[in-house]
């Protein structure tokens, strides 16, 4: 199975993202031995923020989720400690910075297109990006300038603070072609755990905490759809913990799929065995099983009557028909 990352096939649709697990040569280069198609690198910036790092990055897992705390100094890698890889691995530079100036941008990108295959744009940093004072012309401008002056592609990575939408449109205005998704969800630290009566520990409390988890996949499902059928070629991730969930954003037309979290915690040879299991729902070939798939009826119905609702299937199977709006 091929797969496509910033306009180059890749084996296998199964990308790195850009996380610890890419921070440095010896991470990255476990992620291409278990299995990664393409790694994107931890991002990289010339920026640094006034204030020094606070402490460690912290993380803290429950119920299936990720808490993540730290801070840009501690998170973003100053440009001379960015990885350099050689070899044939596809790789992707990440690049942040914390306005839309291309002054900000363009030095770090060029010095990262002279390793890179493509460069990713991180954007999670500039606090409230819809809100910069000229943000769409200012935002146009930056993508359309980095685009201008770089031998290798960009790719924009979007999180939940800029609508699908919204960056479907402004990115088609500057041309872009590629994206990335979908970046981590900022969020208050939770006060106790349900159930549980167990505080976060105190190392988790203040600013910058941000949570990951399955809970985002069909956010990122929202994401994919939206922006393929405005013609953009995908990285999708987010939430992704198996060969199902890369499967079904697959199927909403992703060309190749990040993942972080679940190698995090479970190790780089999930990317094999996630790749594994994939060949095993799609096949060979992409296109012929999406075709497939998509021909198929989405559900088998199981009554006789056809109720206009489209609730008909979930209202037999749980023998409340009766309640189903049309069946009056
Ligand atoms: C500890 C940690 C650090 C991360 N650092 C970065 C980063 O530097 N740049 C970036 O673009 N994304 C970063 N991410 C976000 C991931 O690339 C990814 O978008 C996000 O975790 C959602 O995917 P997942 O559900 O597979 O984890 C980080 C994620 C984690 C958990």
């Amino acid at each position: 199975m091929k797969g496509f990352f910033m306009g180059y096939e890749i084996d296998g649709v199964l990308v790195a993202a850009s996380s610890p697990a890419t921070e440095n040569a010896v991470n990255a280069g476990a992620c291409i031995h278990g299995g990664a198609g393409a790694v994107i690198f931890k991002t990289i910036s010339g920026c640094r923020m006034q204030k020094e790092s606070e402490s460690a990055r912290r993380c803290f897992f429950r119920e299936g989720l990720l808490w993540a705390r730290s801070d840009f100094n501690r998170e973003i890698l100053p440009v001379d400690e960015r990885v350099i890889l050689t070899g044939n691995s596809l790789r992707a530079a990440s690049v942040a910075a914390l306005t839309l100036e291309p002054e900000d941008w363009l030095p770090v990108c060029e010095a990262a297109a002279r390793d890179n295959h493509g460069i990713q744009l991180d954007l999670f940093y500039i606090e409230n990006l819809l809100a910069v004072p000229g943000f769409e012309e200012k935002f146009i401008r930056l993508l359309t300038v980095l685009q201008a002056e770089l031998p290798v592609p960009i790719m924009p990575k979007l999180n939940m603070g800029f609508p699908a939408a919204y960056a479907a449109r402004l990115l088609k205005t500057a041309n872009i072609k590629y994206v990335s998704l979908l970046d981590s969800v900022k969020s208050p630290m939770p006060v106790y755990w349900e159930g549980t009566k167990c505080f976060i520990p105190e190392h988790m409390a203040g600013e910058g905490l941000s949570v990951f988890g399955r809970f985002m996949l069909p956010l990122t499902k929202q994401y994919t759809h939206t922006l393929m059928q405005s013609g953009f070629q995908v990285c999708a991730g987010g939430g992704v913990t198996c060969a199902r969930d890369a499967a079904e954003l697959i199927l909403l037309g992703a060309s190749s799929v990040q993942i972080c979290t679940e190698v995090l915690i479970n190790g780089y040879g999930r990317f094999n065995e996630i790749q594994r299991d994939l060949n095993g729902i799609i096949g060979k070939d992409i296109n012929t099983w999406r075709k497939k798939t998509l021909e198929k009826p989405a559900v088998e119905r199981t009554c006789e009557k056809v109720y206009p609702c489209g609730l008909c299937d979930v209202c037999c199977k749980n023998n409340t028909t009766n309640y189903c709006r049309c069946s009056t």
